[in-house]
């Protein structure tokens, strides 16, 4: 019985695959398939960047293009890392000329989900953020006109836009191509998922479980910042790091007070992976982000309430480390479909 009910599965799951295979015939292309995991909502797509399997497909060789910095040495991948869930292991960003960036690399794991980008929440949409690092001094120390002037000396390229946007090759394409790959970067196969989202009991070991638990807890108060189904509530907080910040966060967009000291709070998935912690990358372990955390952080007009301090046997905090590692998708980080 068993048997027949996953062969049934796995051809109803292969039907569907094929049927999904859409085209759209306004953007004379085909839909990008894009597989929303159990318990995850549909990500927003803007209306003027539906996922096309063109549009992907230039992000993603866009993405991987190091023509896109003035050097030619530094393509976004240099940094964004898929064996690392989209980092690089660095405290701070390298860029062009081995040039040292203000702040730590981010995992780009689920950010179709992200409201606002960046530690600061500086840029609004990933098509408006692509522009930040082709531009930035210390990262690709690039400018627009030079990296289309570049891209229209190769046929592909020019093919690949006609394909995609039916139009010229141009910023507009650029951006949006890049935001549409990223947007597929979807990261929900953990055991934690399996565990959770699917019913599957044997998915967490006992040890995971007893950290889950704790993650969950009202005294440890995790899942308050780094809550639903992305392990982050998406919005800006101080988290006690320091009693006087070198880089102010959030109160660099809005110049208050109040938002000094504020970062976005990151997803926890992959977190296995995406070492050193931190806007700075102050913490190179989960051993020393949870006794930050245990020690209720450092004292700040602005810190949240919620970092408090707690007390929890050594055994716990393997337990509660052996959960974060549960939030690791290996099938995530070895993606195929991700790379060019
Ligand atoms: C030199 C390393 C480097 C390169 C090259 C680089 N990035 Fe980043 N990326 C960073 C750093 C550092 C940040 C955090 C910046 C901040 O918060 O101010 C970041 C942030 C981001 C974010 C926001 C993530 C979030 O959670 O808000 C996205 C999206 C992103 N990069 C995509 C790209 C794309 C697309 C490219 C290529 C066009 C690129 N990056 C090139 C280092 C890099
Ligand atoms: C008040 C909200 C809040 C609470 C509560 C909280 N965090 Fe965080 N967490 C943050 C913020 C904000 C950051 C990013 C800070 C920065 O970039 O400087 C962060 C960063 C992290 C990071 C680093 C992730 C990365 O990729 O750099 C880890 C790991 C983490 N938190 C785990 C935990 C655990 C475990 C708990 C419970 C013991 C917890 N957090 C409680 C807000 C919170």
């Amino acid at each position: 019985m068993k048997w027949l009910l996953t062969i049934l599965i796995l051809f109803t799951a292969c039907k569907k695959a094929v049927e999904k295979k859409t085209f759209i015939e306004s953007e004379s292309d085909y839909q990008y398939h894009l597989i929303i995991p159990n318990g995850f909502p549909l990500p927003l797509i803007p209306v003027d960047n539906e996922l096309t399997e063109s549009r992907v497909l230039l992000g993603k060789t866009l993405f991987y293009d190091p023509i896109l910095s003035s050097d030619s040495s530094v393509s976004c991948a240099t940094c964004h890392r898929l064996n690392l869930a989209f980092t690089d292991g660095l405290e701070l960003s390298k860029g062009v000329e081995n040039r040292t960036g203000m702040r730590n690399t981010p995992t780009l794991t689920n950010i179709a989900y992200a409201y606002l980008l960046m530690f600061d929440g500086g840029a609004e949409t990933l098509e408006l953020q692509a522009l930040a690092p082709i531009a930035d001094h210390n990262e690709m120390n690039s400018d627009m006109k030079l990296v289309i002037e570049r891209l229209k000396k190769n046929k592909k390229y020019i093919s690949l836009f006609k394909k995609a946007y039916q139009r010229d090759l141009d910023a507009f394409g650029i951006t949006r191509s890049i935001a549409a790959f990223q947007r597929t970067l979807i990261s929900g196969n953990s055991p934690f998922d399996k565990y959770y989202f699917r019913g599957d009991t044997t998915a967490l070991s006992a040890s995971e479980q007893r950290g889950m638990k704790l993650f969950f807890s009202e005294s440890l108060s995790c899942s308050e910042c780094h809550g639903g189904f992305n392990f982050t509530n998406n919005h800006f907080e101080n988290n006690g790091l320091y009693t006087v910040y070198a880089d102010t966060g959030r109160a660099r967009i809005t110049n208050l007070s109040s938002d000094v000291g504020k970062f976005k709070v990151p997803t926890l998935r992959n977190v296995e992976y995406t070492s050193p912690y931190m806007h700075d990358g102050s913490f190179s372990s989960l051993e020393e982000v949870i006794a930050h955390y245990a020690l209720g952080g450092k004292n700040h007009v602005n810190k949240s309430v919620l970092v408090k301090g707690f007390n929890i046997s050594e055994a716990e905090k393997q337990d509660l480390i052996n959960f974060l590692k549960s939030l690791s998708d290996k099938e995530f980080l070895n993606n195929k479909n991700f790379i060019p």
